[in-house]
């Protein structure tokens, strides 16, 4: 991790004075603003903290994270490669390493927006770039994420909303199962829109917990289960392109992939066995593809 090359300050304005933020008088602990002299602070293993008012975010994570506390102590990335979801993990990423390889070139800026414990940072890491910036406001997961040896070039606690990344700074924003855990999304995606660089890539994915099937679960298989996940927004791929439509974005498609059975405790016995998961994949992508697991969209920023 590159951290101590400050080059992260890229990608930010200073949010006292609103100016480029410059390096000046770097300690180990601390970077000040050039203009005014505001402060930021670097953890003890160098990750930035570019945040106004770390208080509300510290409380909410605090009471998030009391009743879903595995949520933030398990190795959610040795979970994903290893546990019940690990040829669902495996399909999408080959899914979406395919399509970001035609779009990325060398001169790539990157960013993982709600990148957690950087579990697609080893595979944007192959992927033709220039810079890779993994951006999260839970330090607990960032600090995990910082430890992956294929880790982000960069890493940055904040908070979207503050609002403090610089205009045009991205030729792709990737964010992965983000957006339907955020009540203001449609503000997530105008963001989007203004931090990426004209002629910029977004590249989104989400479940497809709007779906008949996935309705049909919540409210008449297993009530209560929406009440127990931190998701907010169950979106259909009609409905997440309606979103992104919504912040200007053009040349919008979707894919949807894999299956659900209708009961949780099935559908992950299902998919962790790699016939069953393949076979079902398979016949739902040929029959009943509005009913997948995800959907993964693509858009451009206009050129
Ligand atoms: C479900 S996790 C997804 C992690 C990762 N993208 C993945 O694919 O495994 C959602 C992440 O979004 C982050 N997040 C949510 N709201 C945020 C905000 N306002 N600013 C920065 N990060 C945010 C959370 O801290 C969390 O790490
Ligand atoms: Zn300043």
């Amino acid at each position: 991790m590159n951290n101590k090359n400050f080059e992260w300050l890229d990608f930010f304005d200073c949010f006292n004075c609103k100016k480029k933020l410059e390096l000046c008088d770097p300690t180990e602990a601390t970077v000040f603003c050039k203009e005014c002299r505001q402060e930021f602070i670097l953890t003890e293993s160098g990750l930035p903290i570019i945040i106004k008012d770390i208080k509300p975010i510290k409380e909410e994570i605090e009471t998030r994270g009391k009743d879903k506390e595995y949520w933030f102590n398990d190795d959610q990335v040795q979970k994903m490669l290893e546990g019940a979801w690990r040829h669902v993990f495996k399909q999408r990423c080959e899914y979406w390493k395919e399509i970001l390889s035609k779009k990325l070139s060398d001169e790539s800026v990157i960013m993982d927006f709600g990148c957690g414990d950087g579990a697609n940072f080893s595979i944007l890491k192959t992927l033709p770039h220039k810079k890779l910036i993994g951006f999260d406001y839970n330090l607990l997961r960032l600090e995990k994420a910082k430890k992956y040896e294929g880790s982000a070039e960069y890493l940055v606690m904040g908070n979207i909303f503050e609002d403090l990344l610089k205009e045009q700074s991205f030729d792709m924003i990737f964010c992965n199962h983000v957006v339907e855990h955020i009540e203001d999304d449609q503000k997530i995606l105008d963001l989007f829109y203004k931090y990426l660089k004209p002629g910029g890539e977004l590249f989104l994915g989400v479940p497809n917990e709007g779906s008949v099937i996935c309705t049909i679960r919540d409210k008449a298989i297993q009530p209560g289960l929406r009440e127990k996940t931190d998701h907010v927004n169950f979106y259909t791929a009609k409905t997440i392109s309606e979103l992104v439509q919504n912040s200007k974005f053009e040349n919008i498609k979707t894919k949807n992939l894999g299956f659900v059975f209708p009961h949780t405790f099935i559908d992950k016995k299902l998919k962790s066995f790699k016939p069953t998961h393949d076979l079902l994949s398979m016949t739902a992508e040929k029959l009943f593809k509005s009913q997948s697991d995800s959907i993964y969209l693509s858009a451009n920023k206009q050129s």
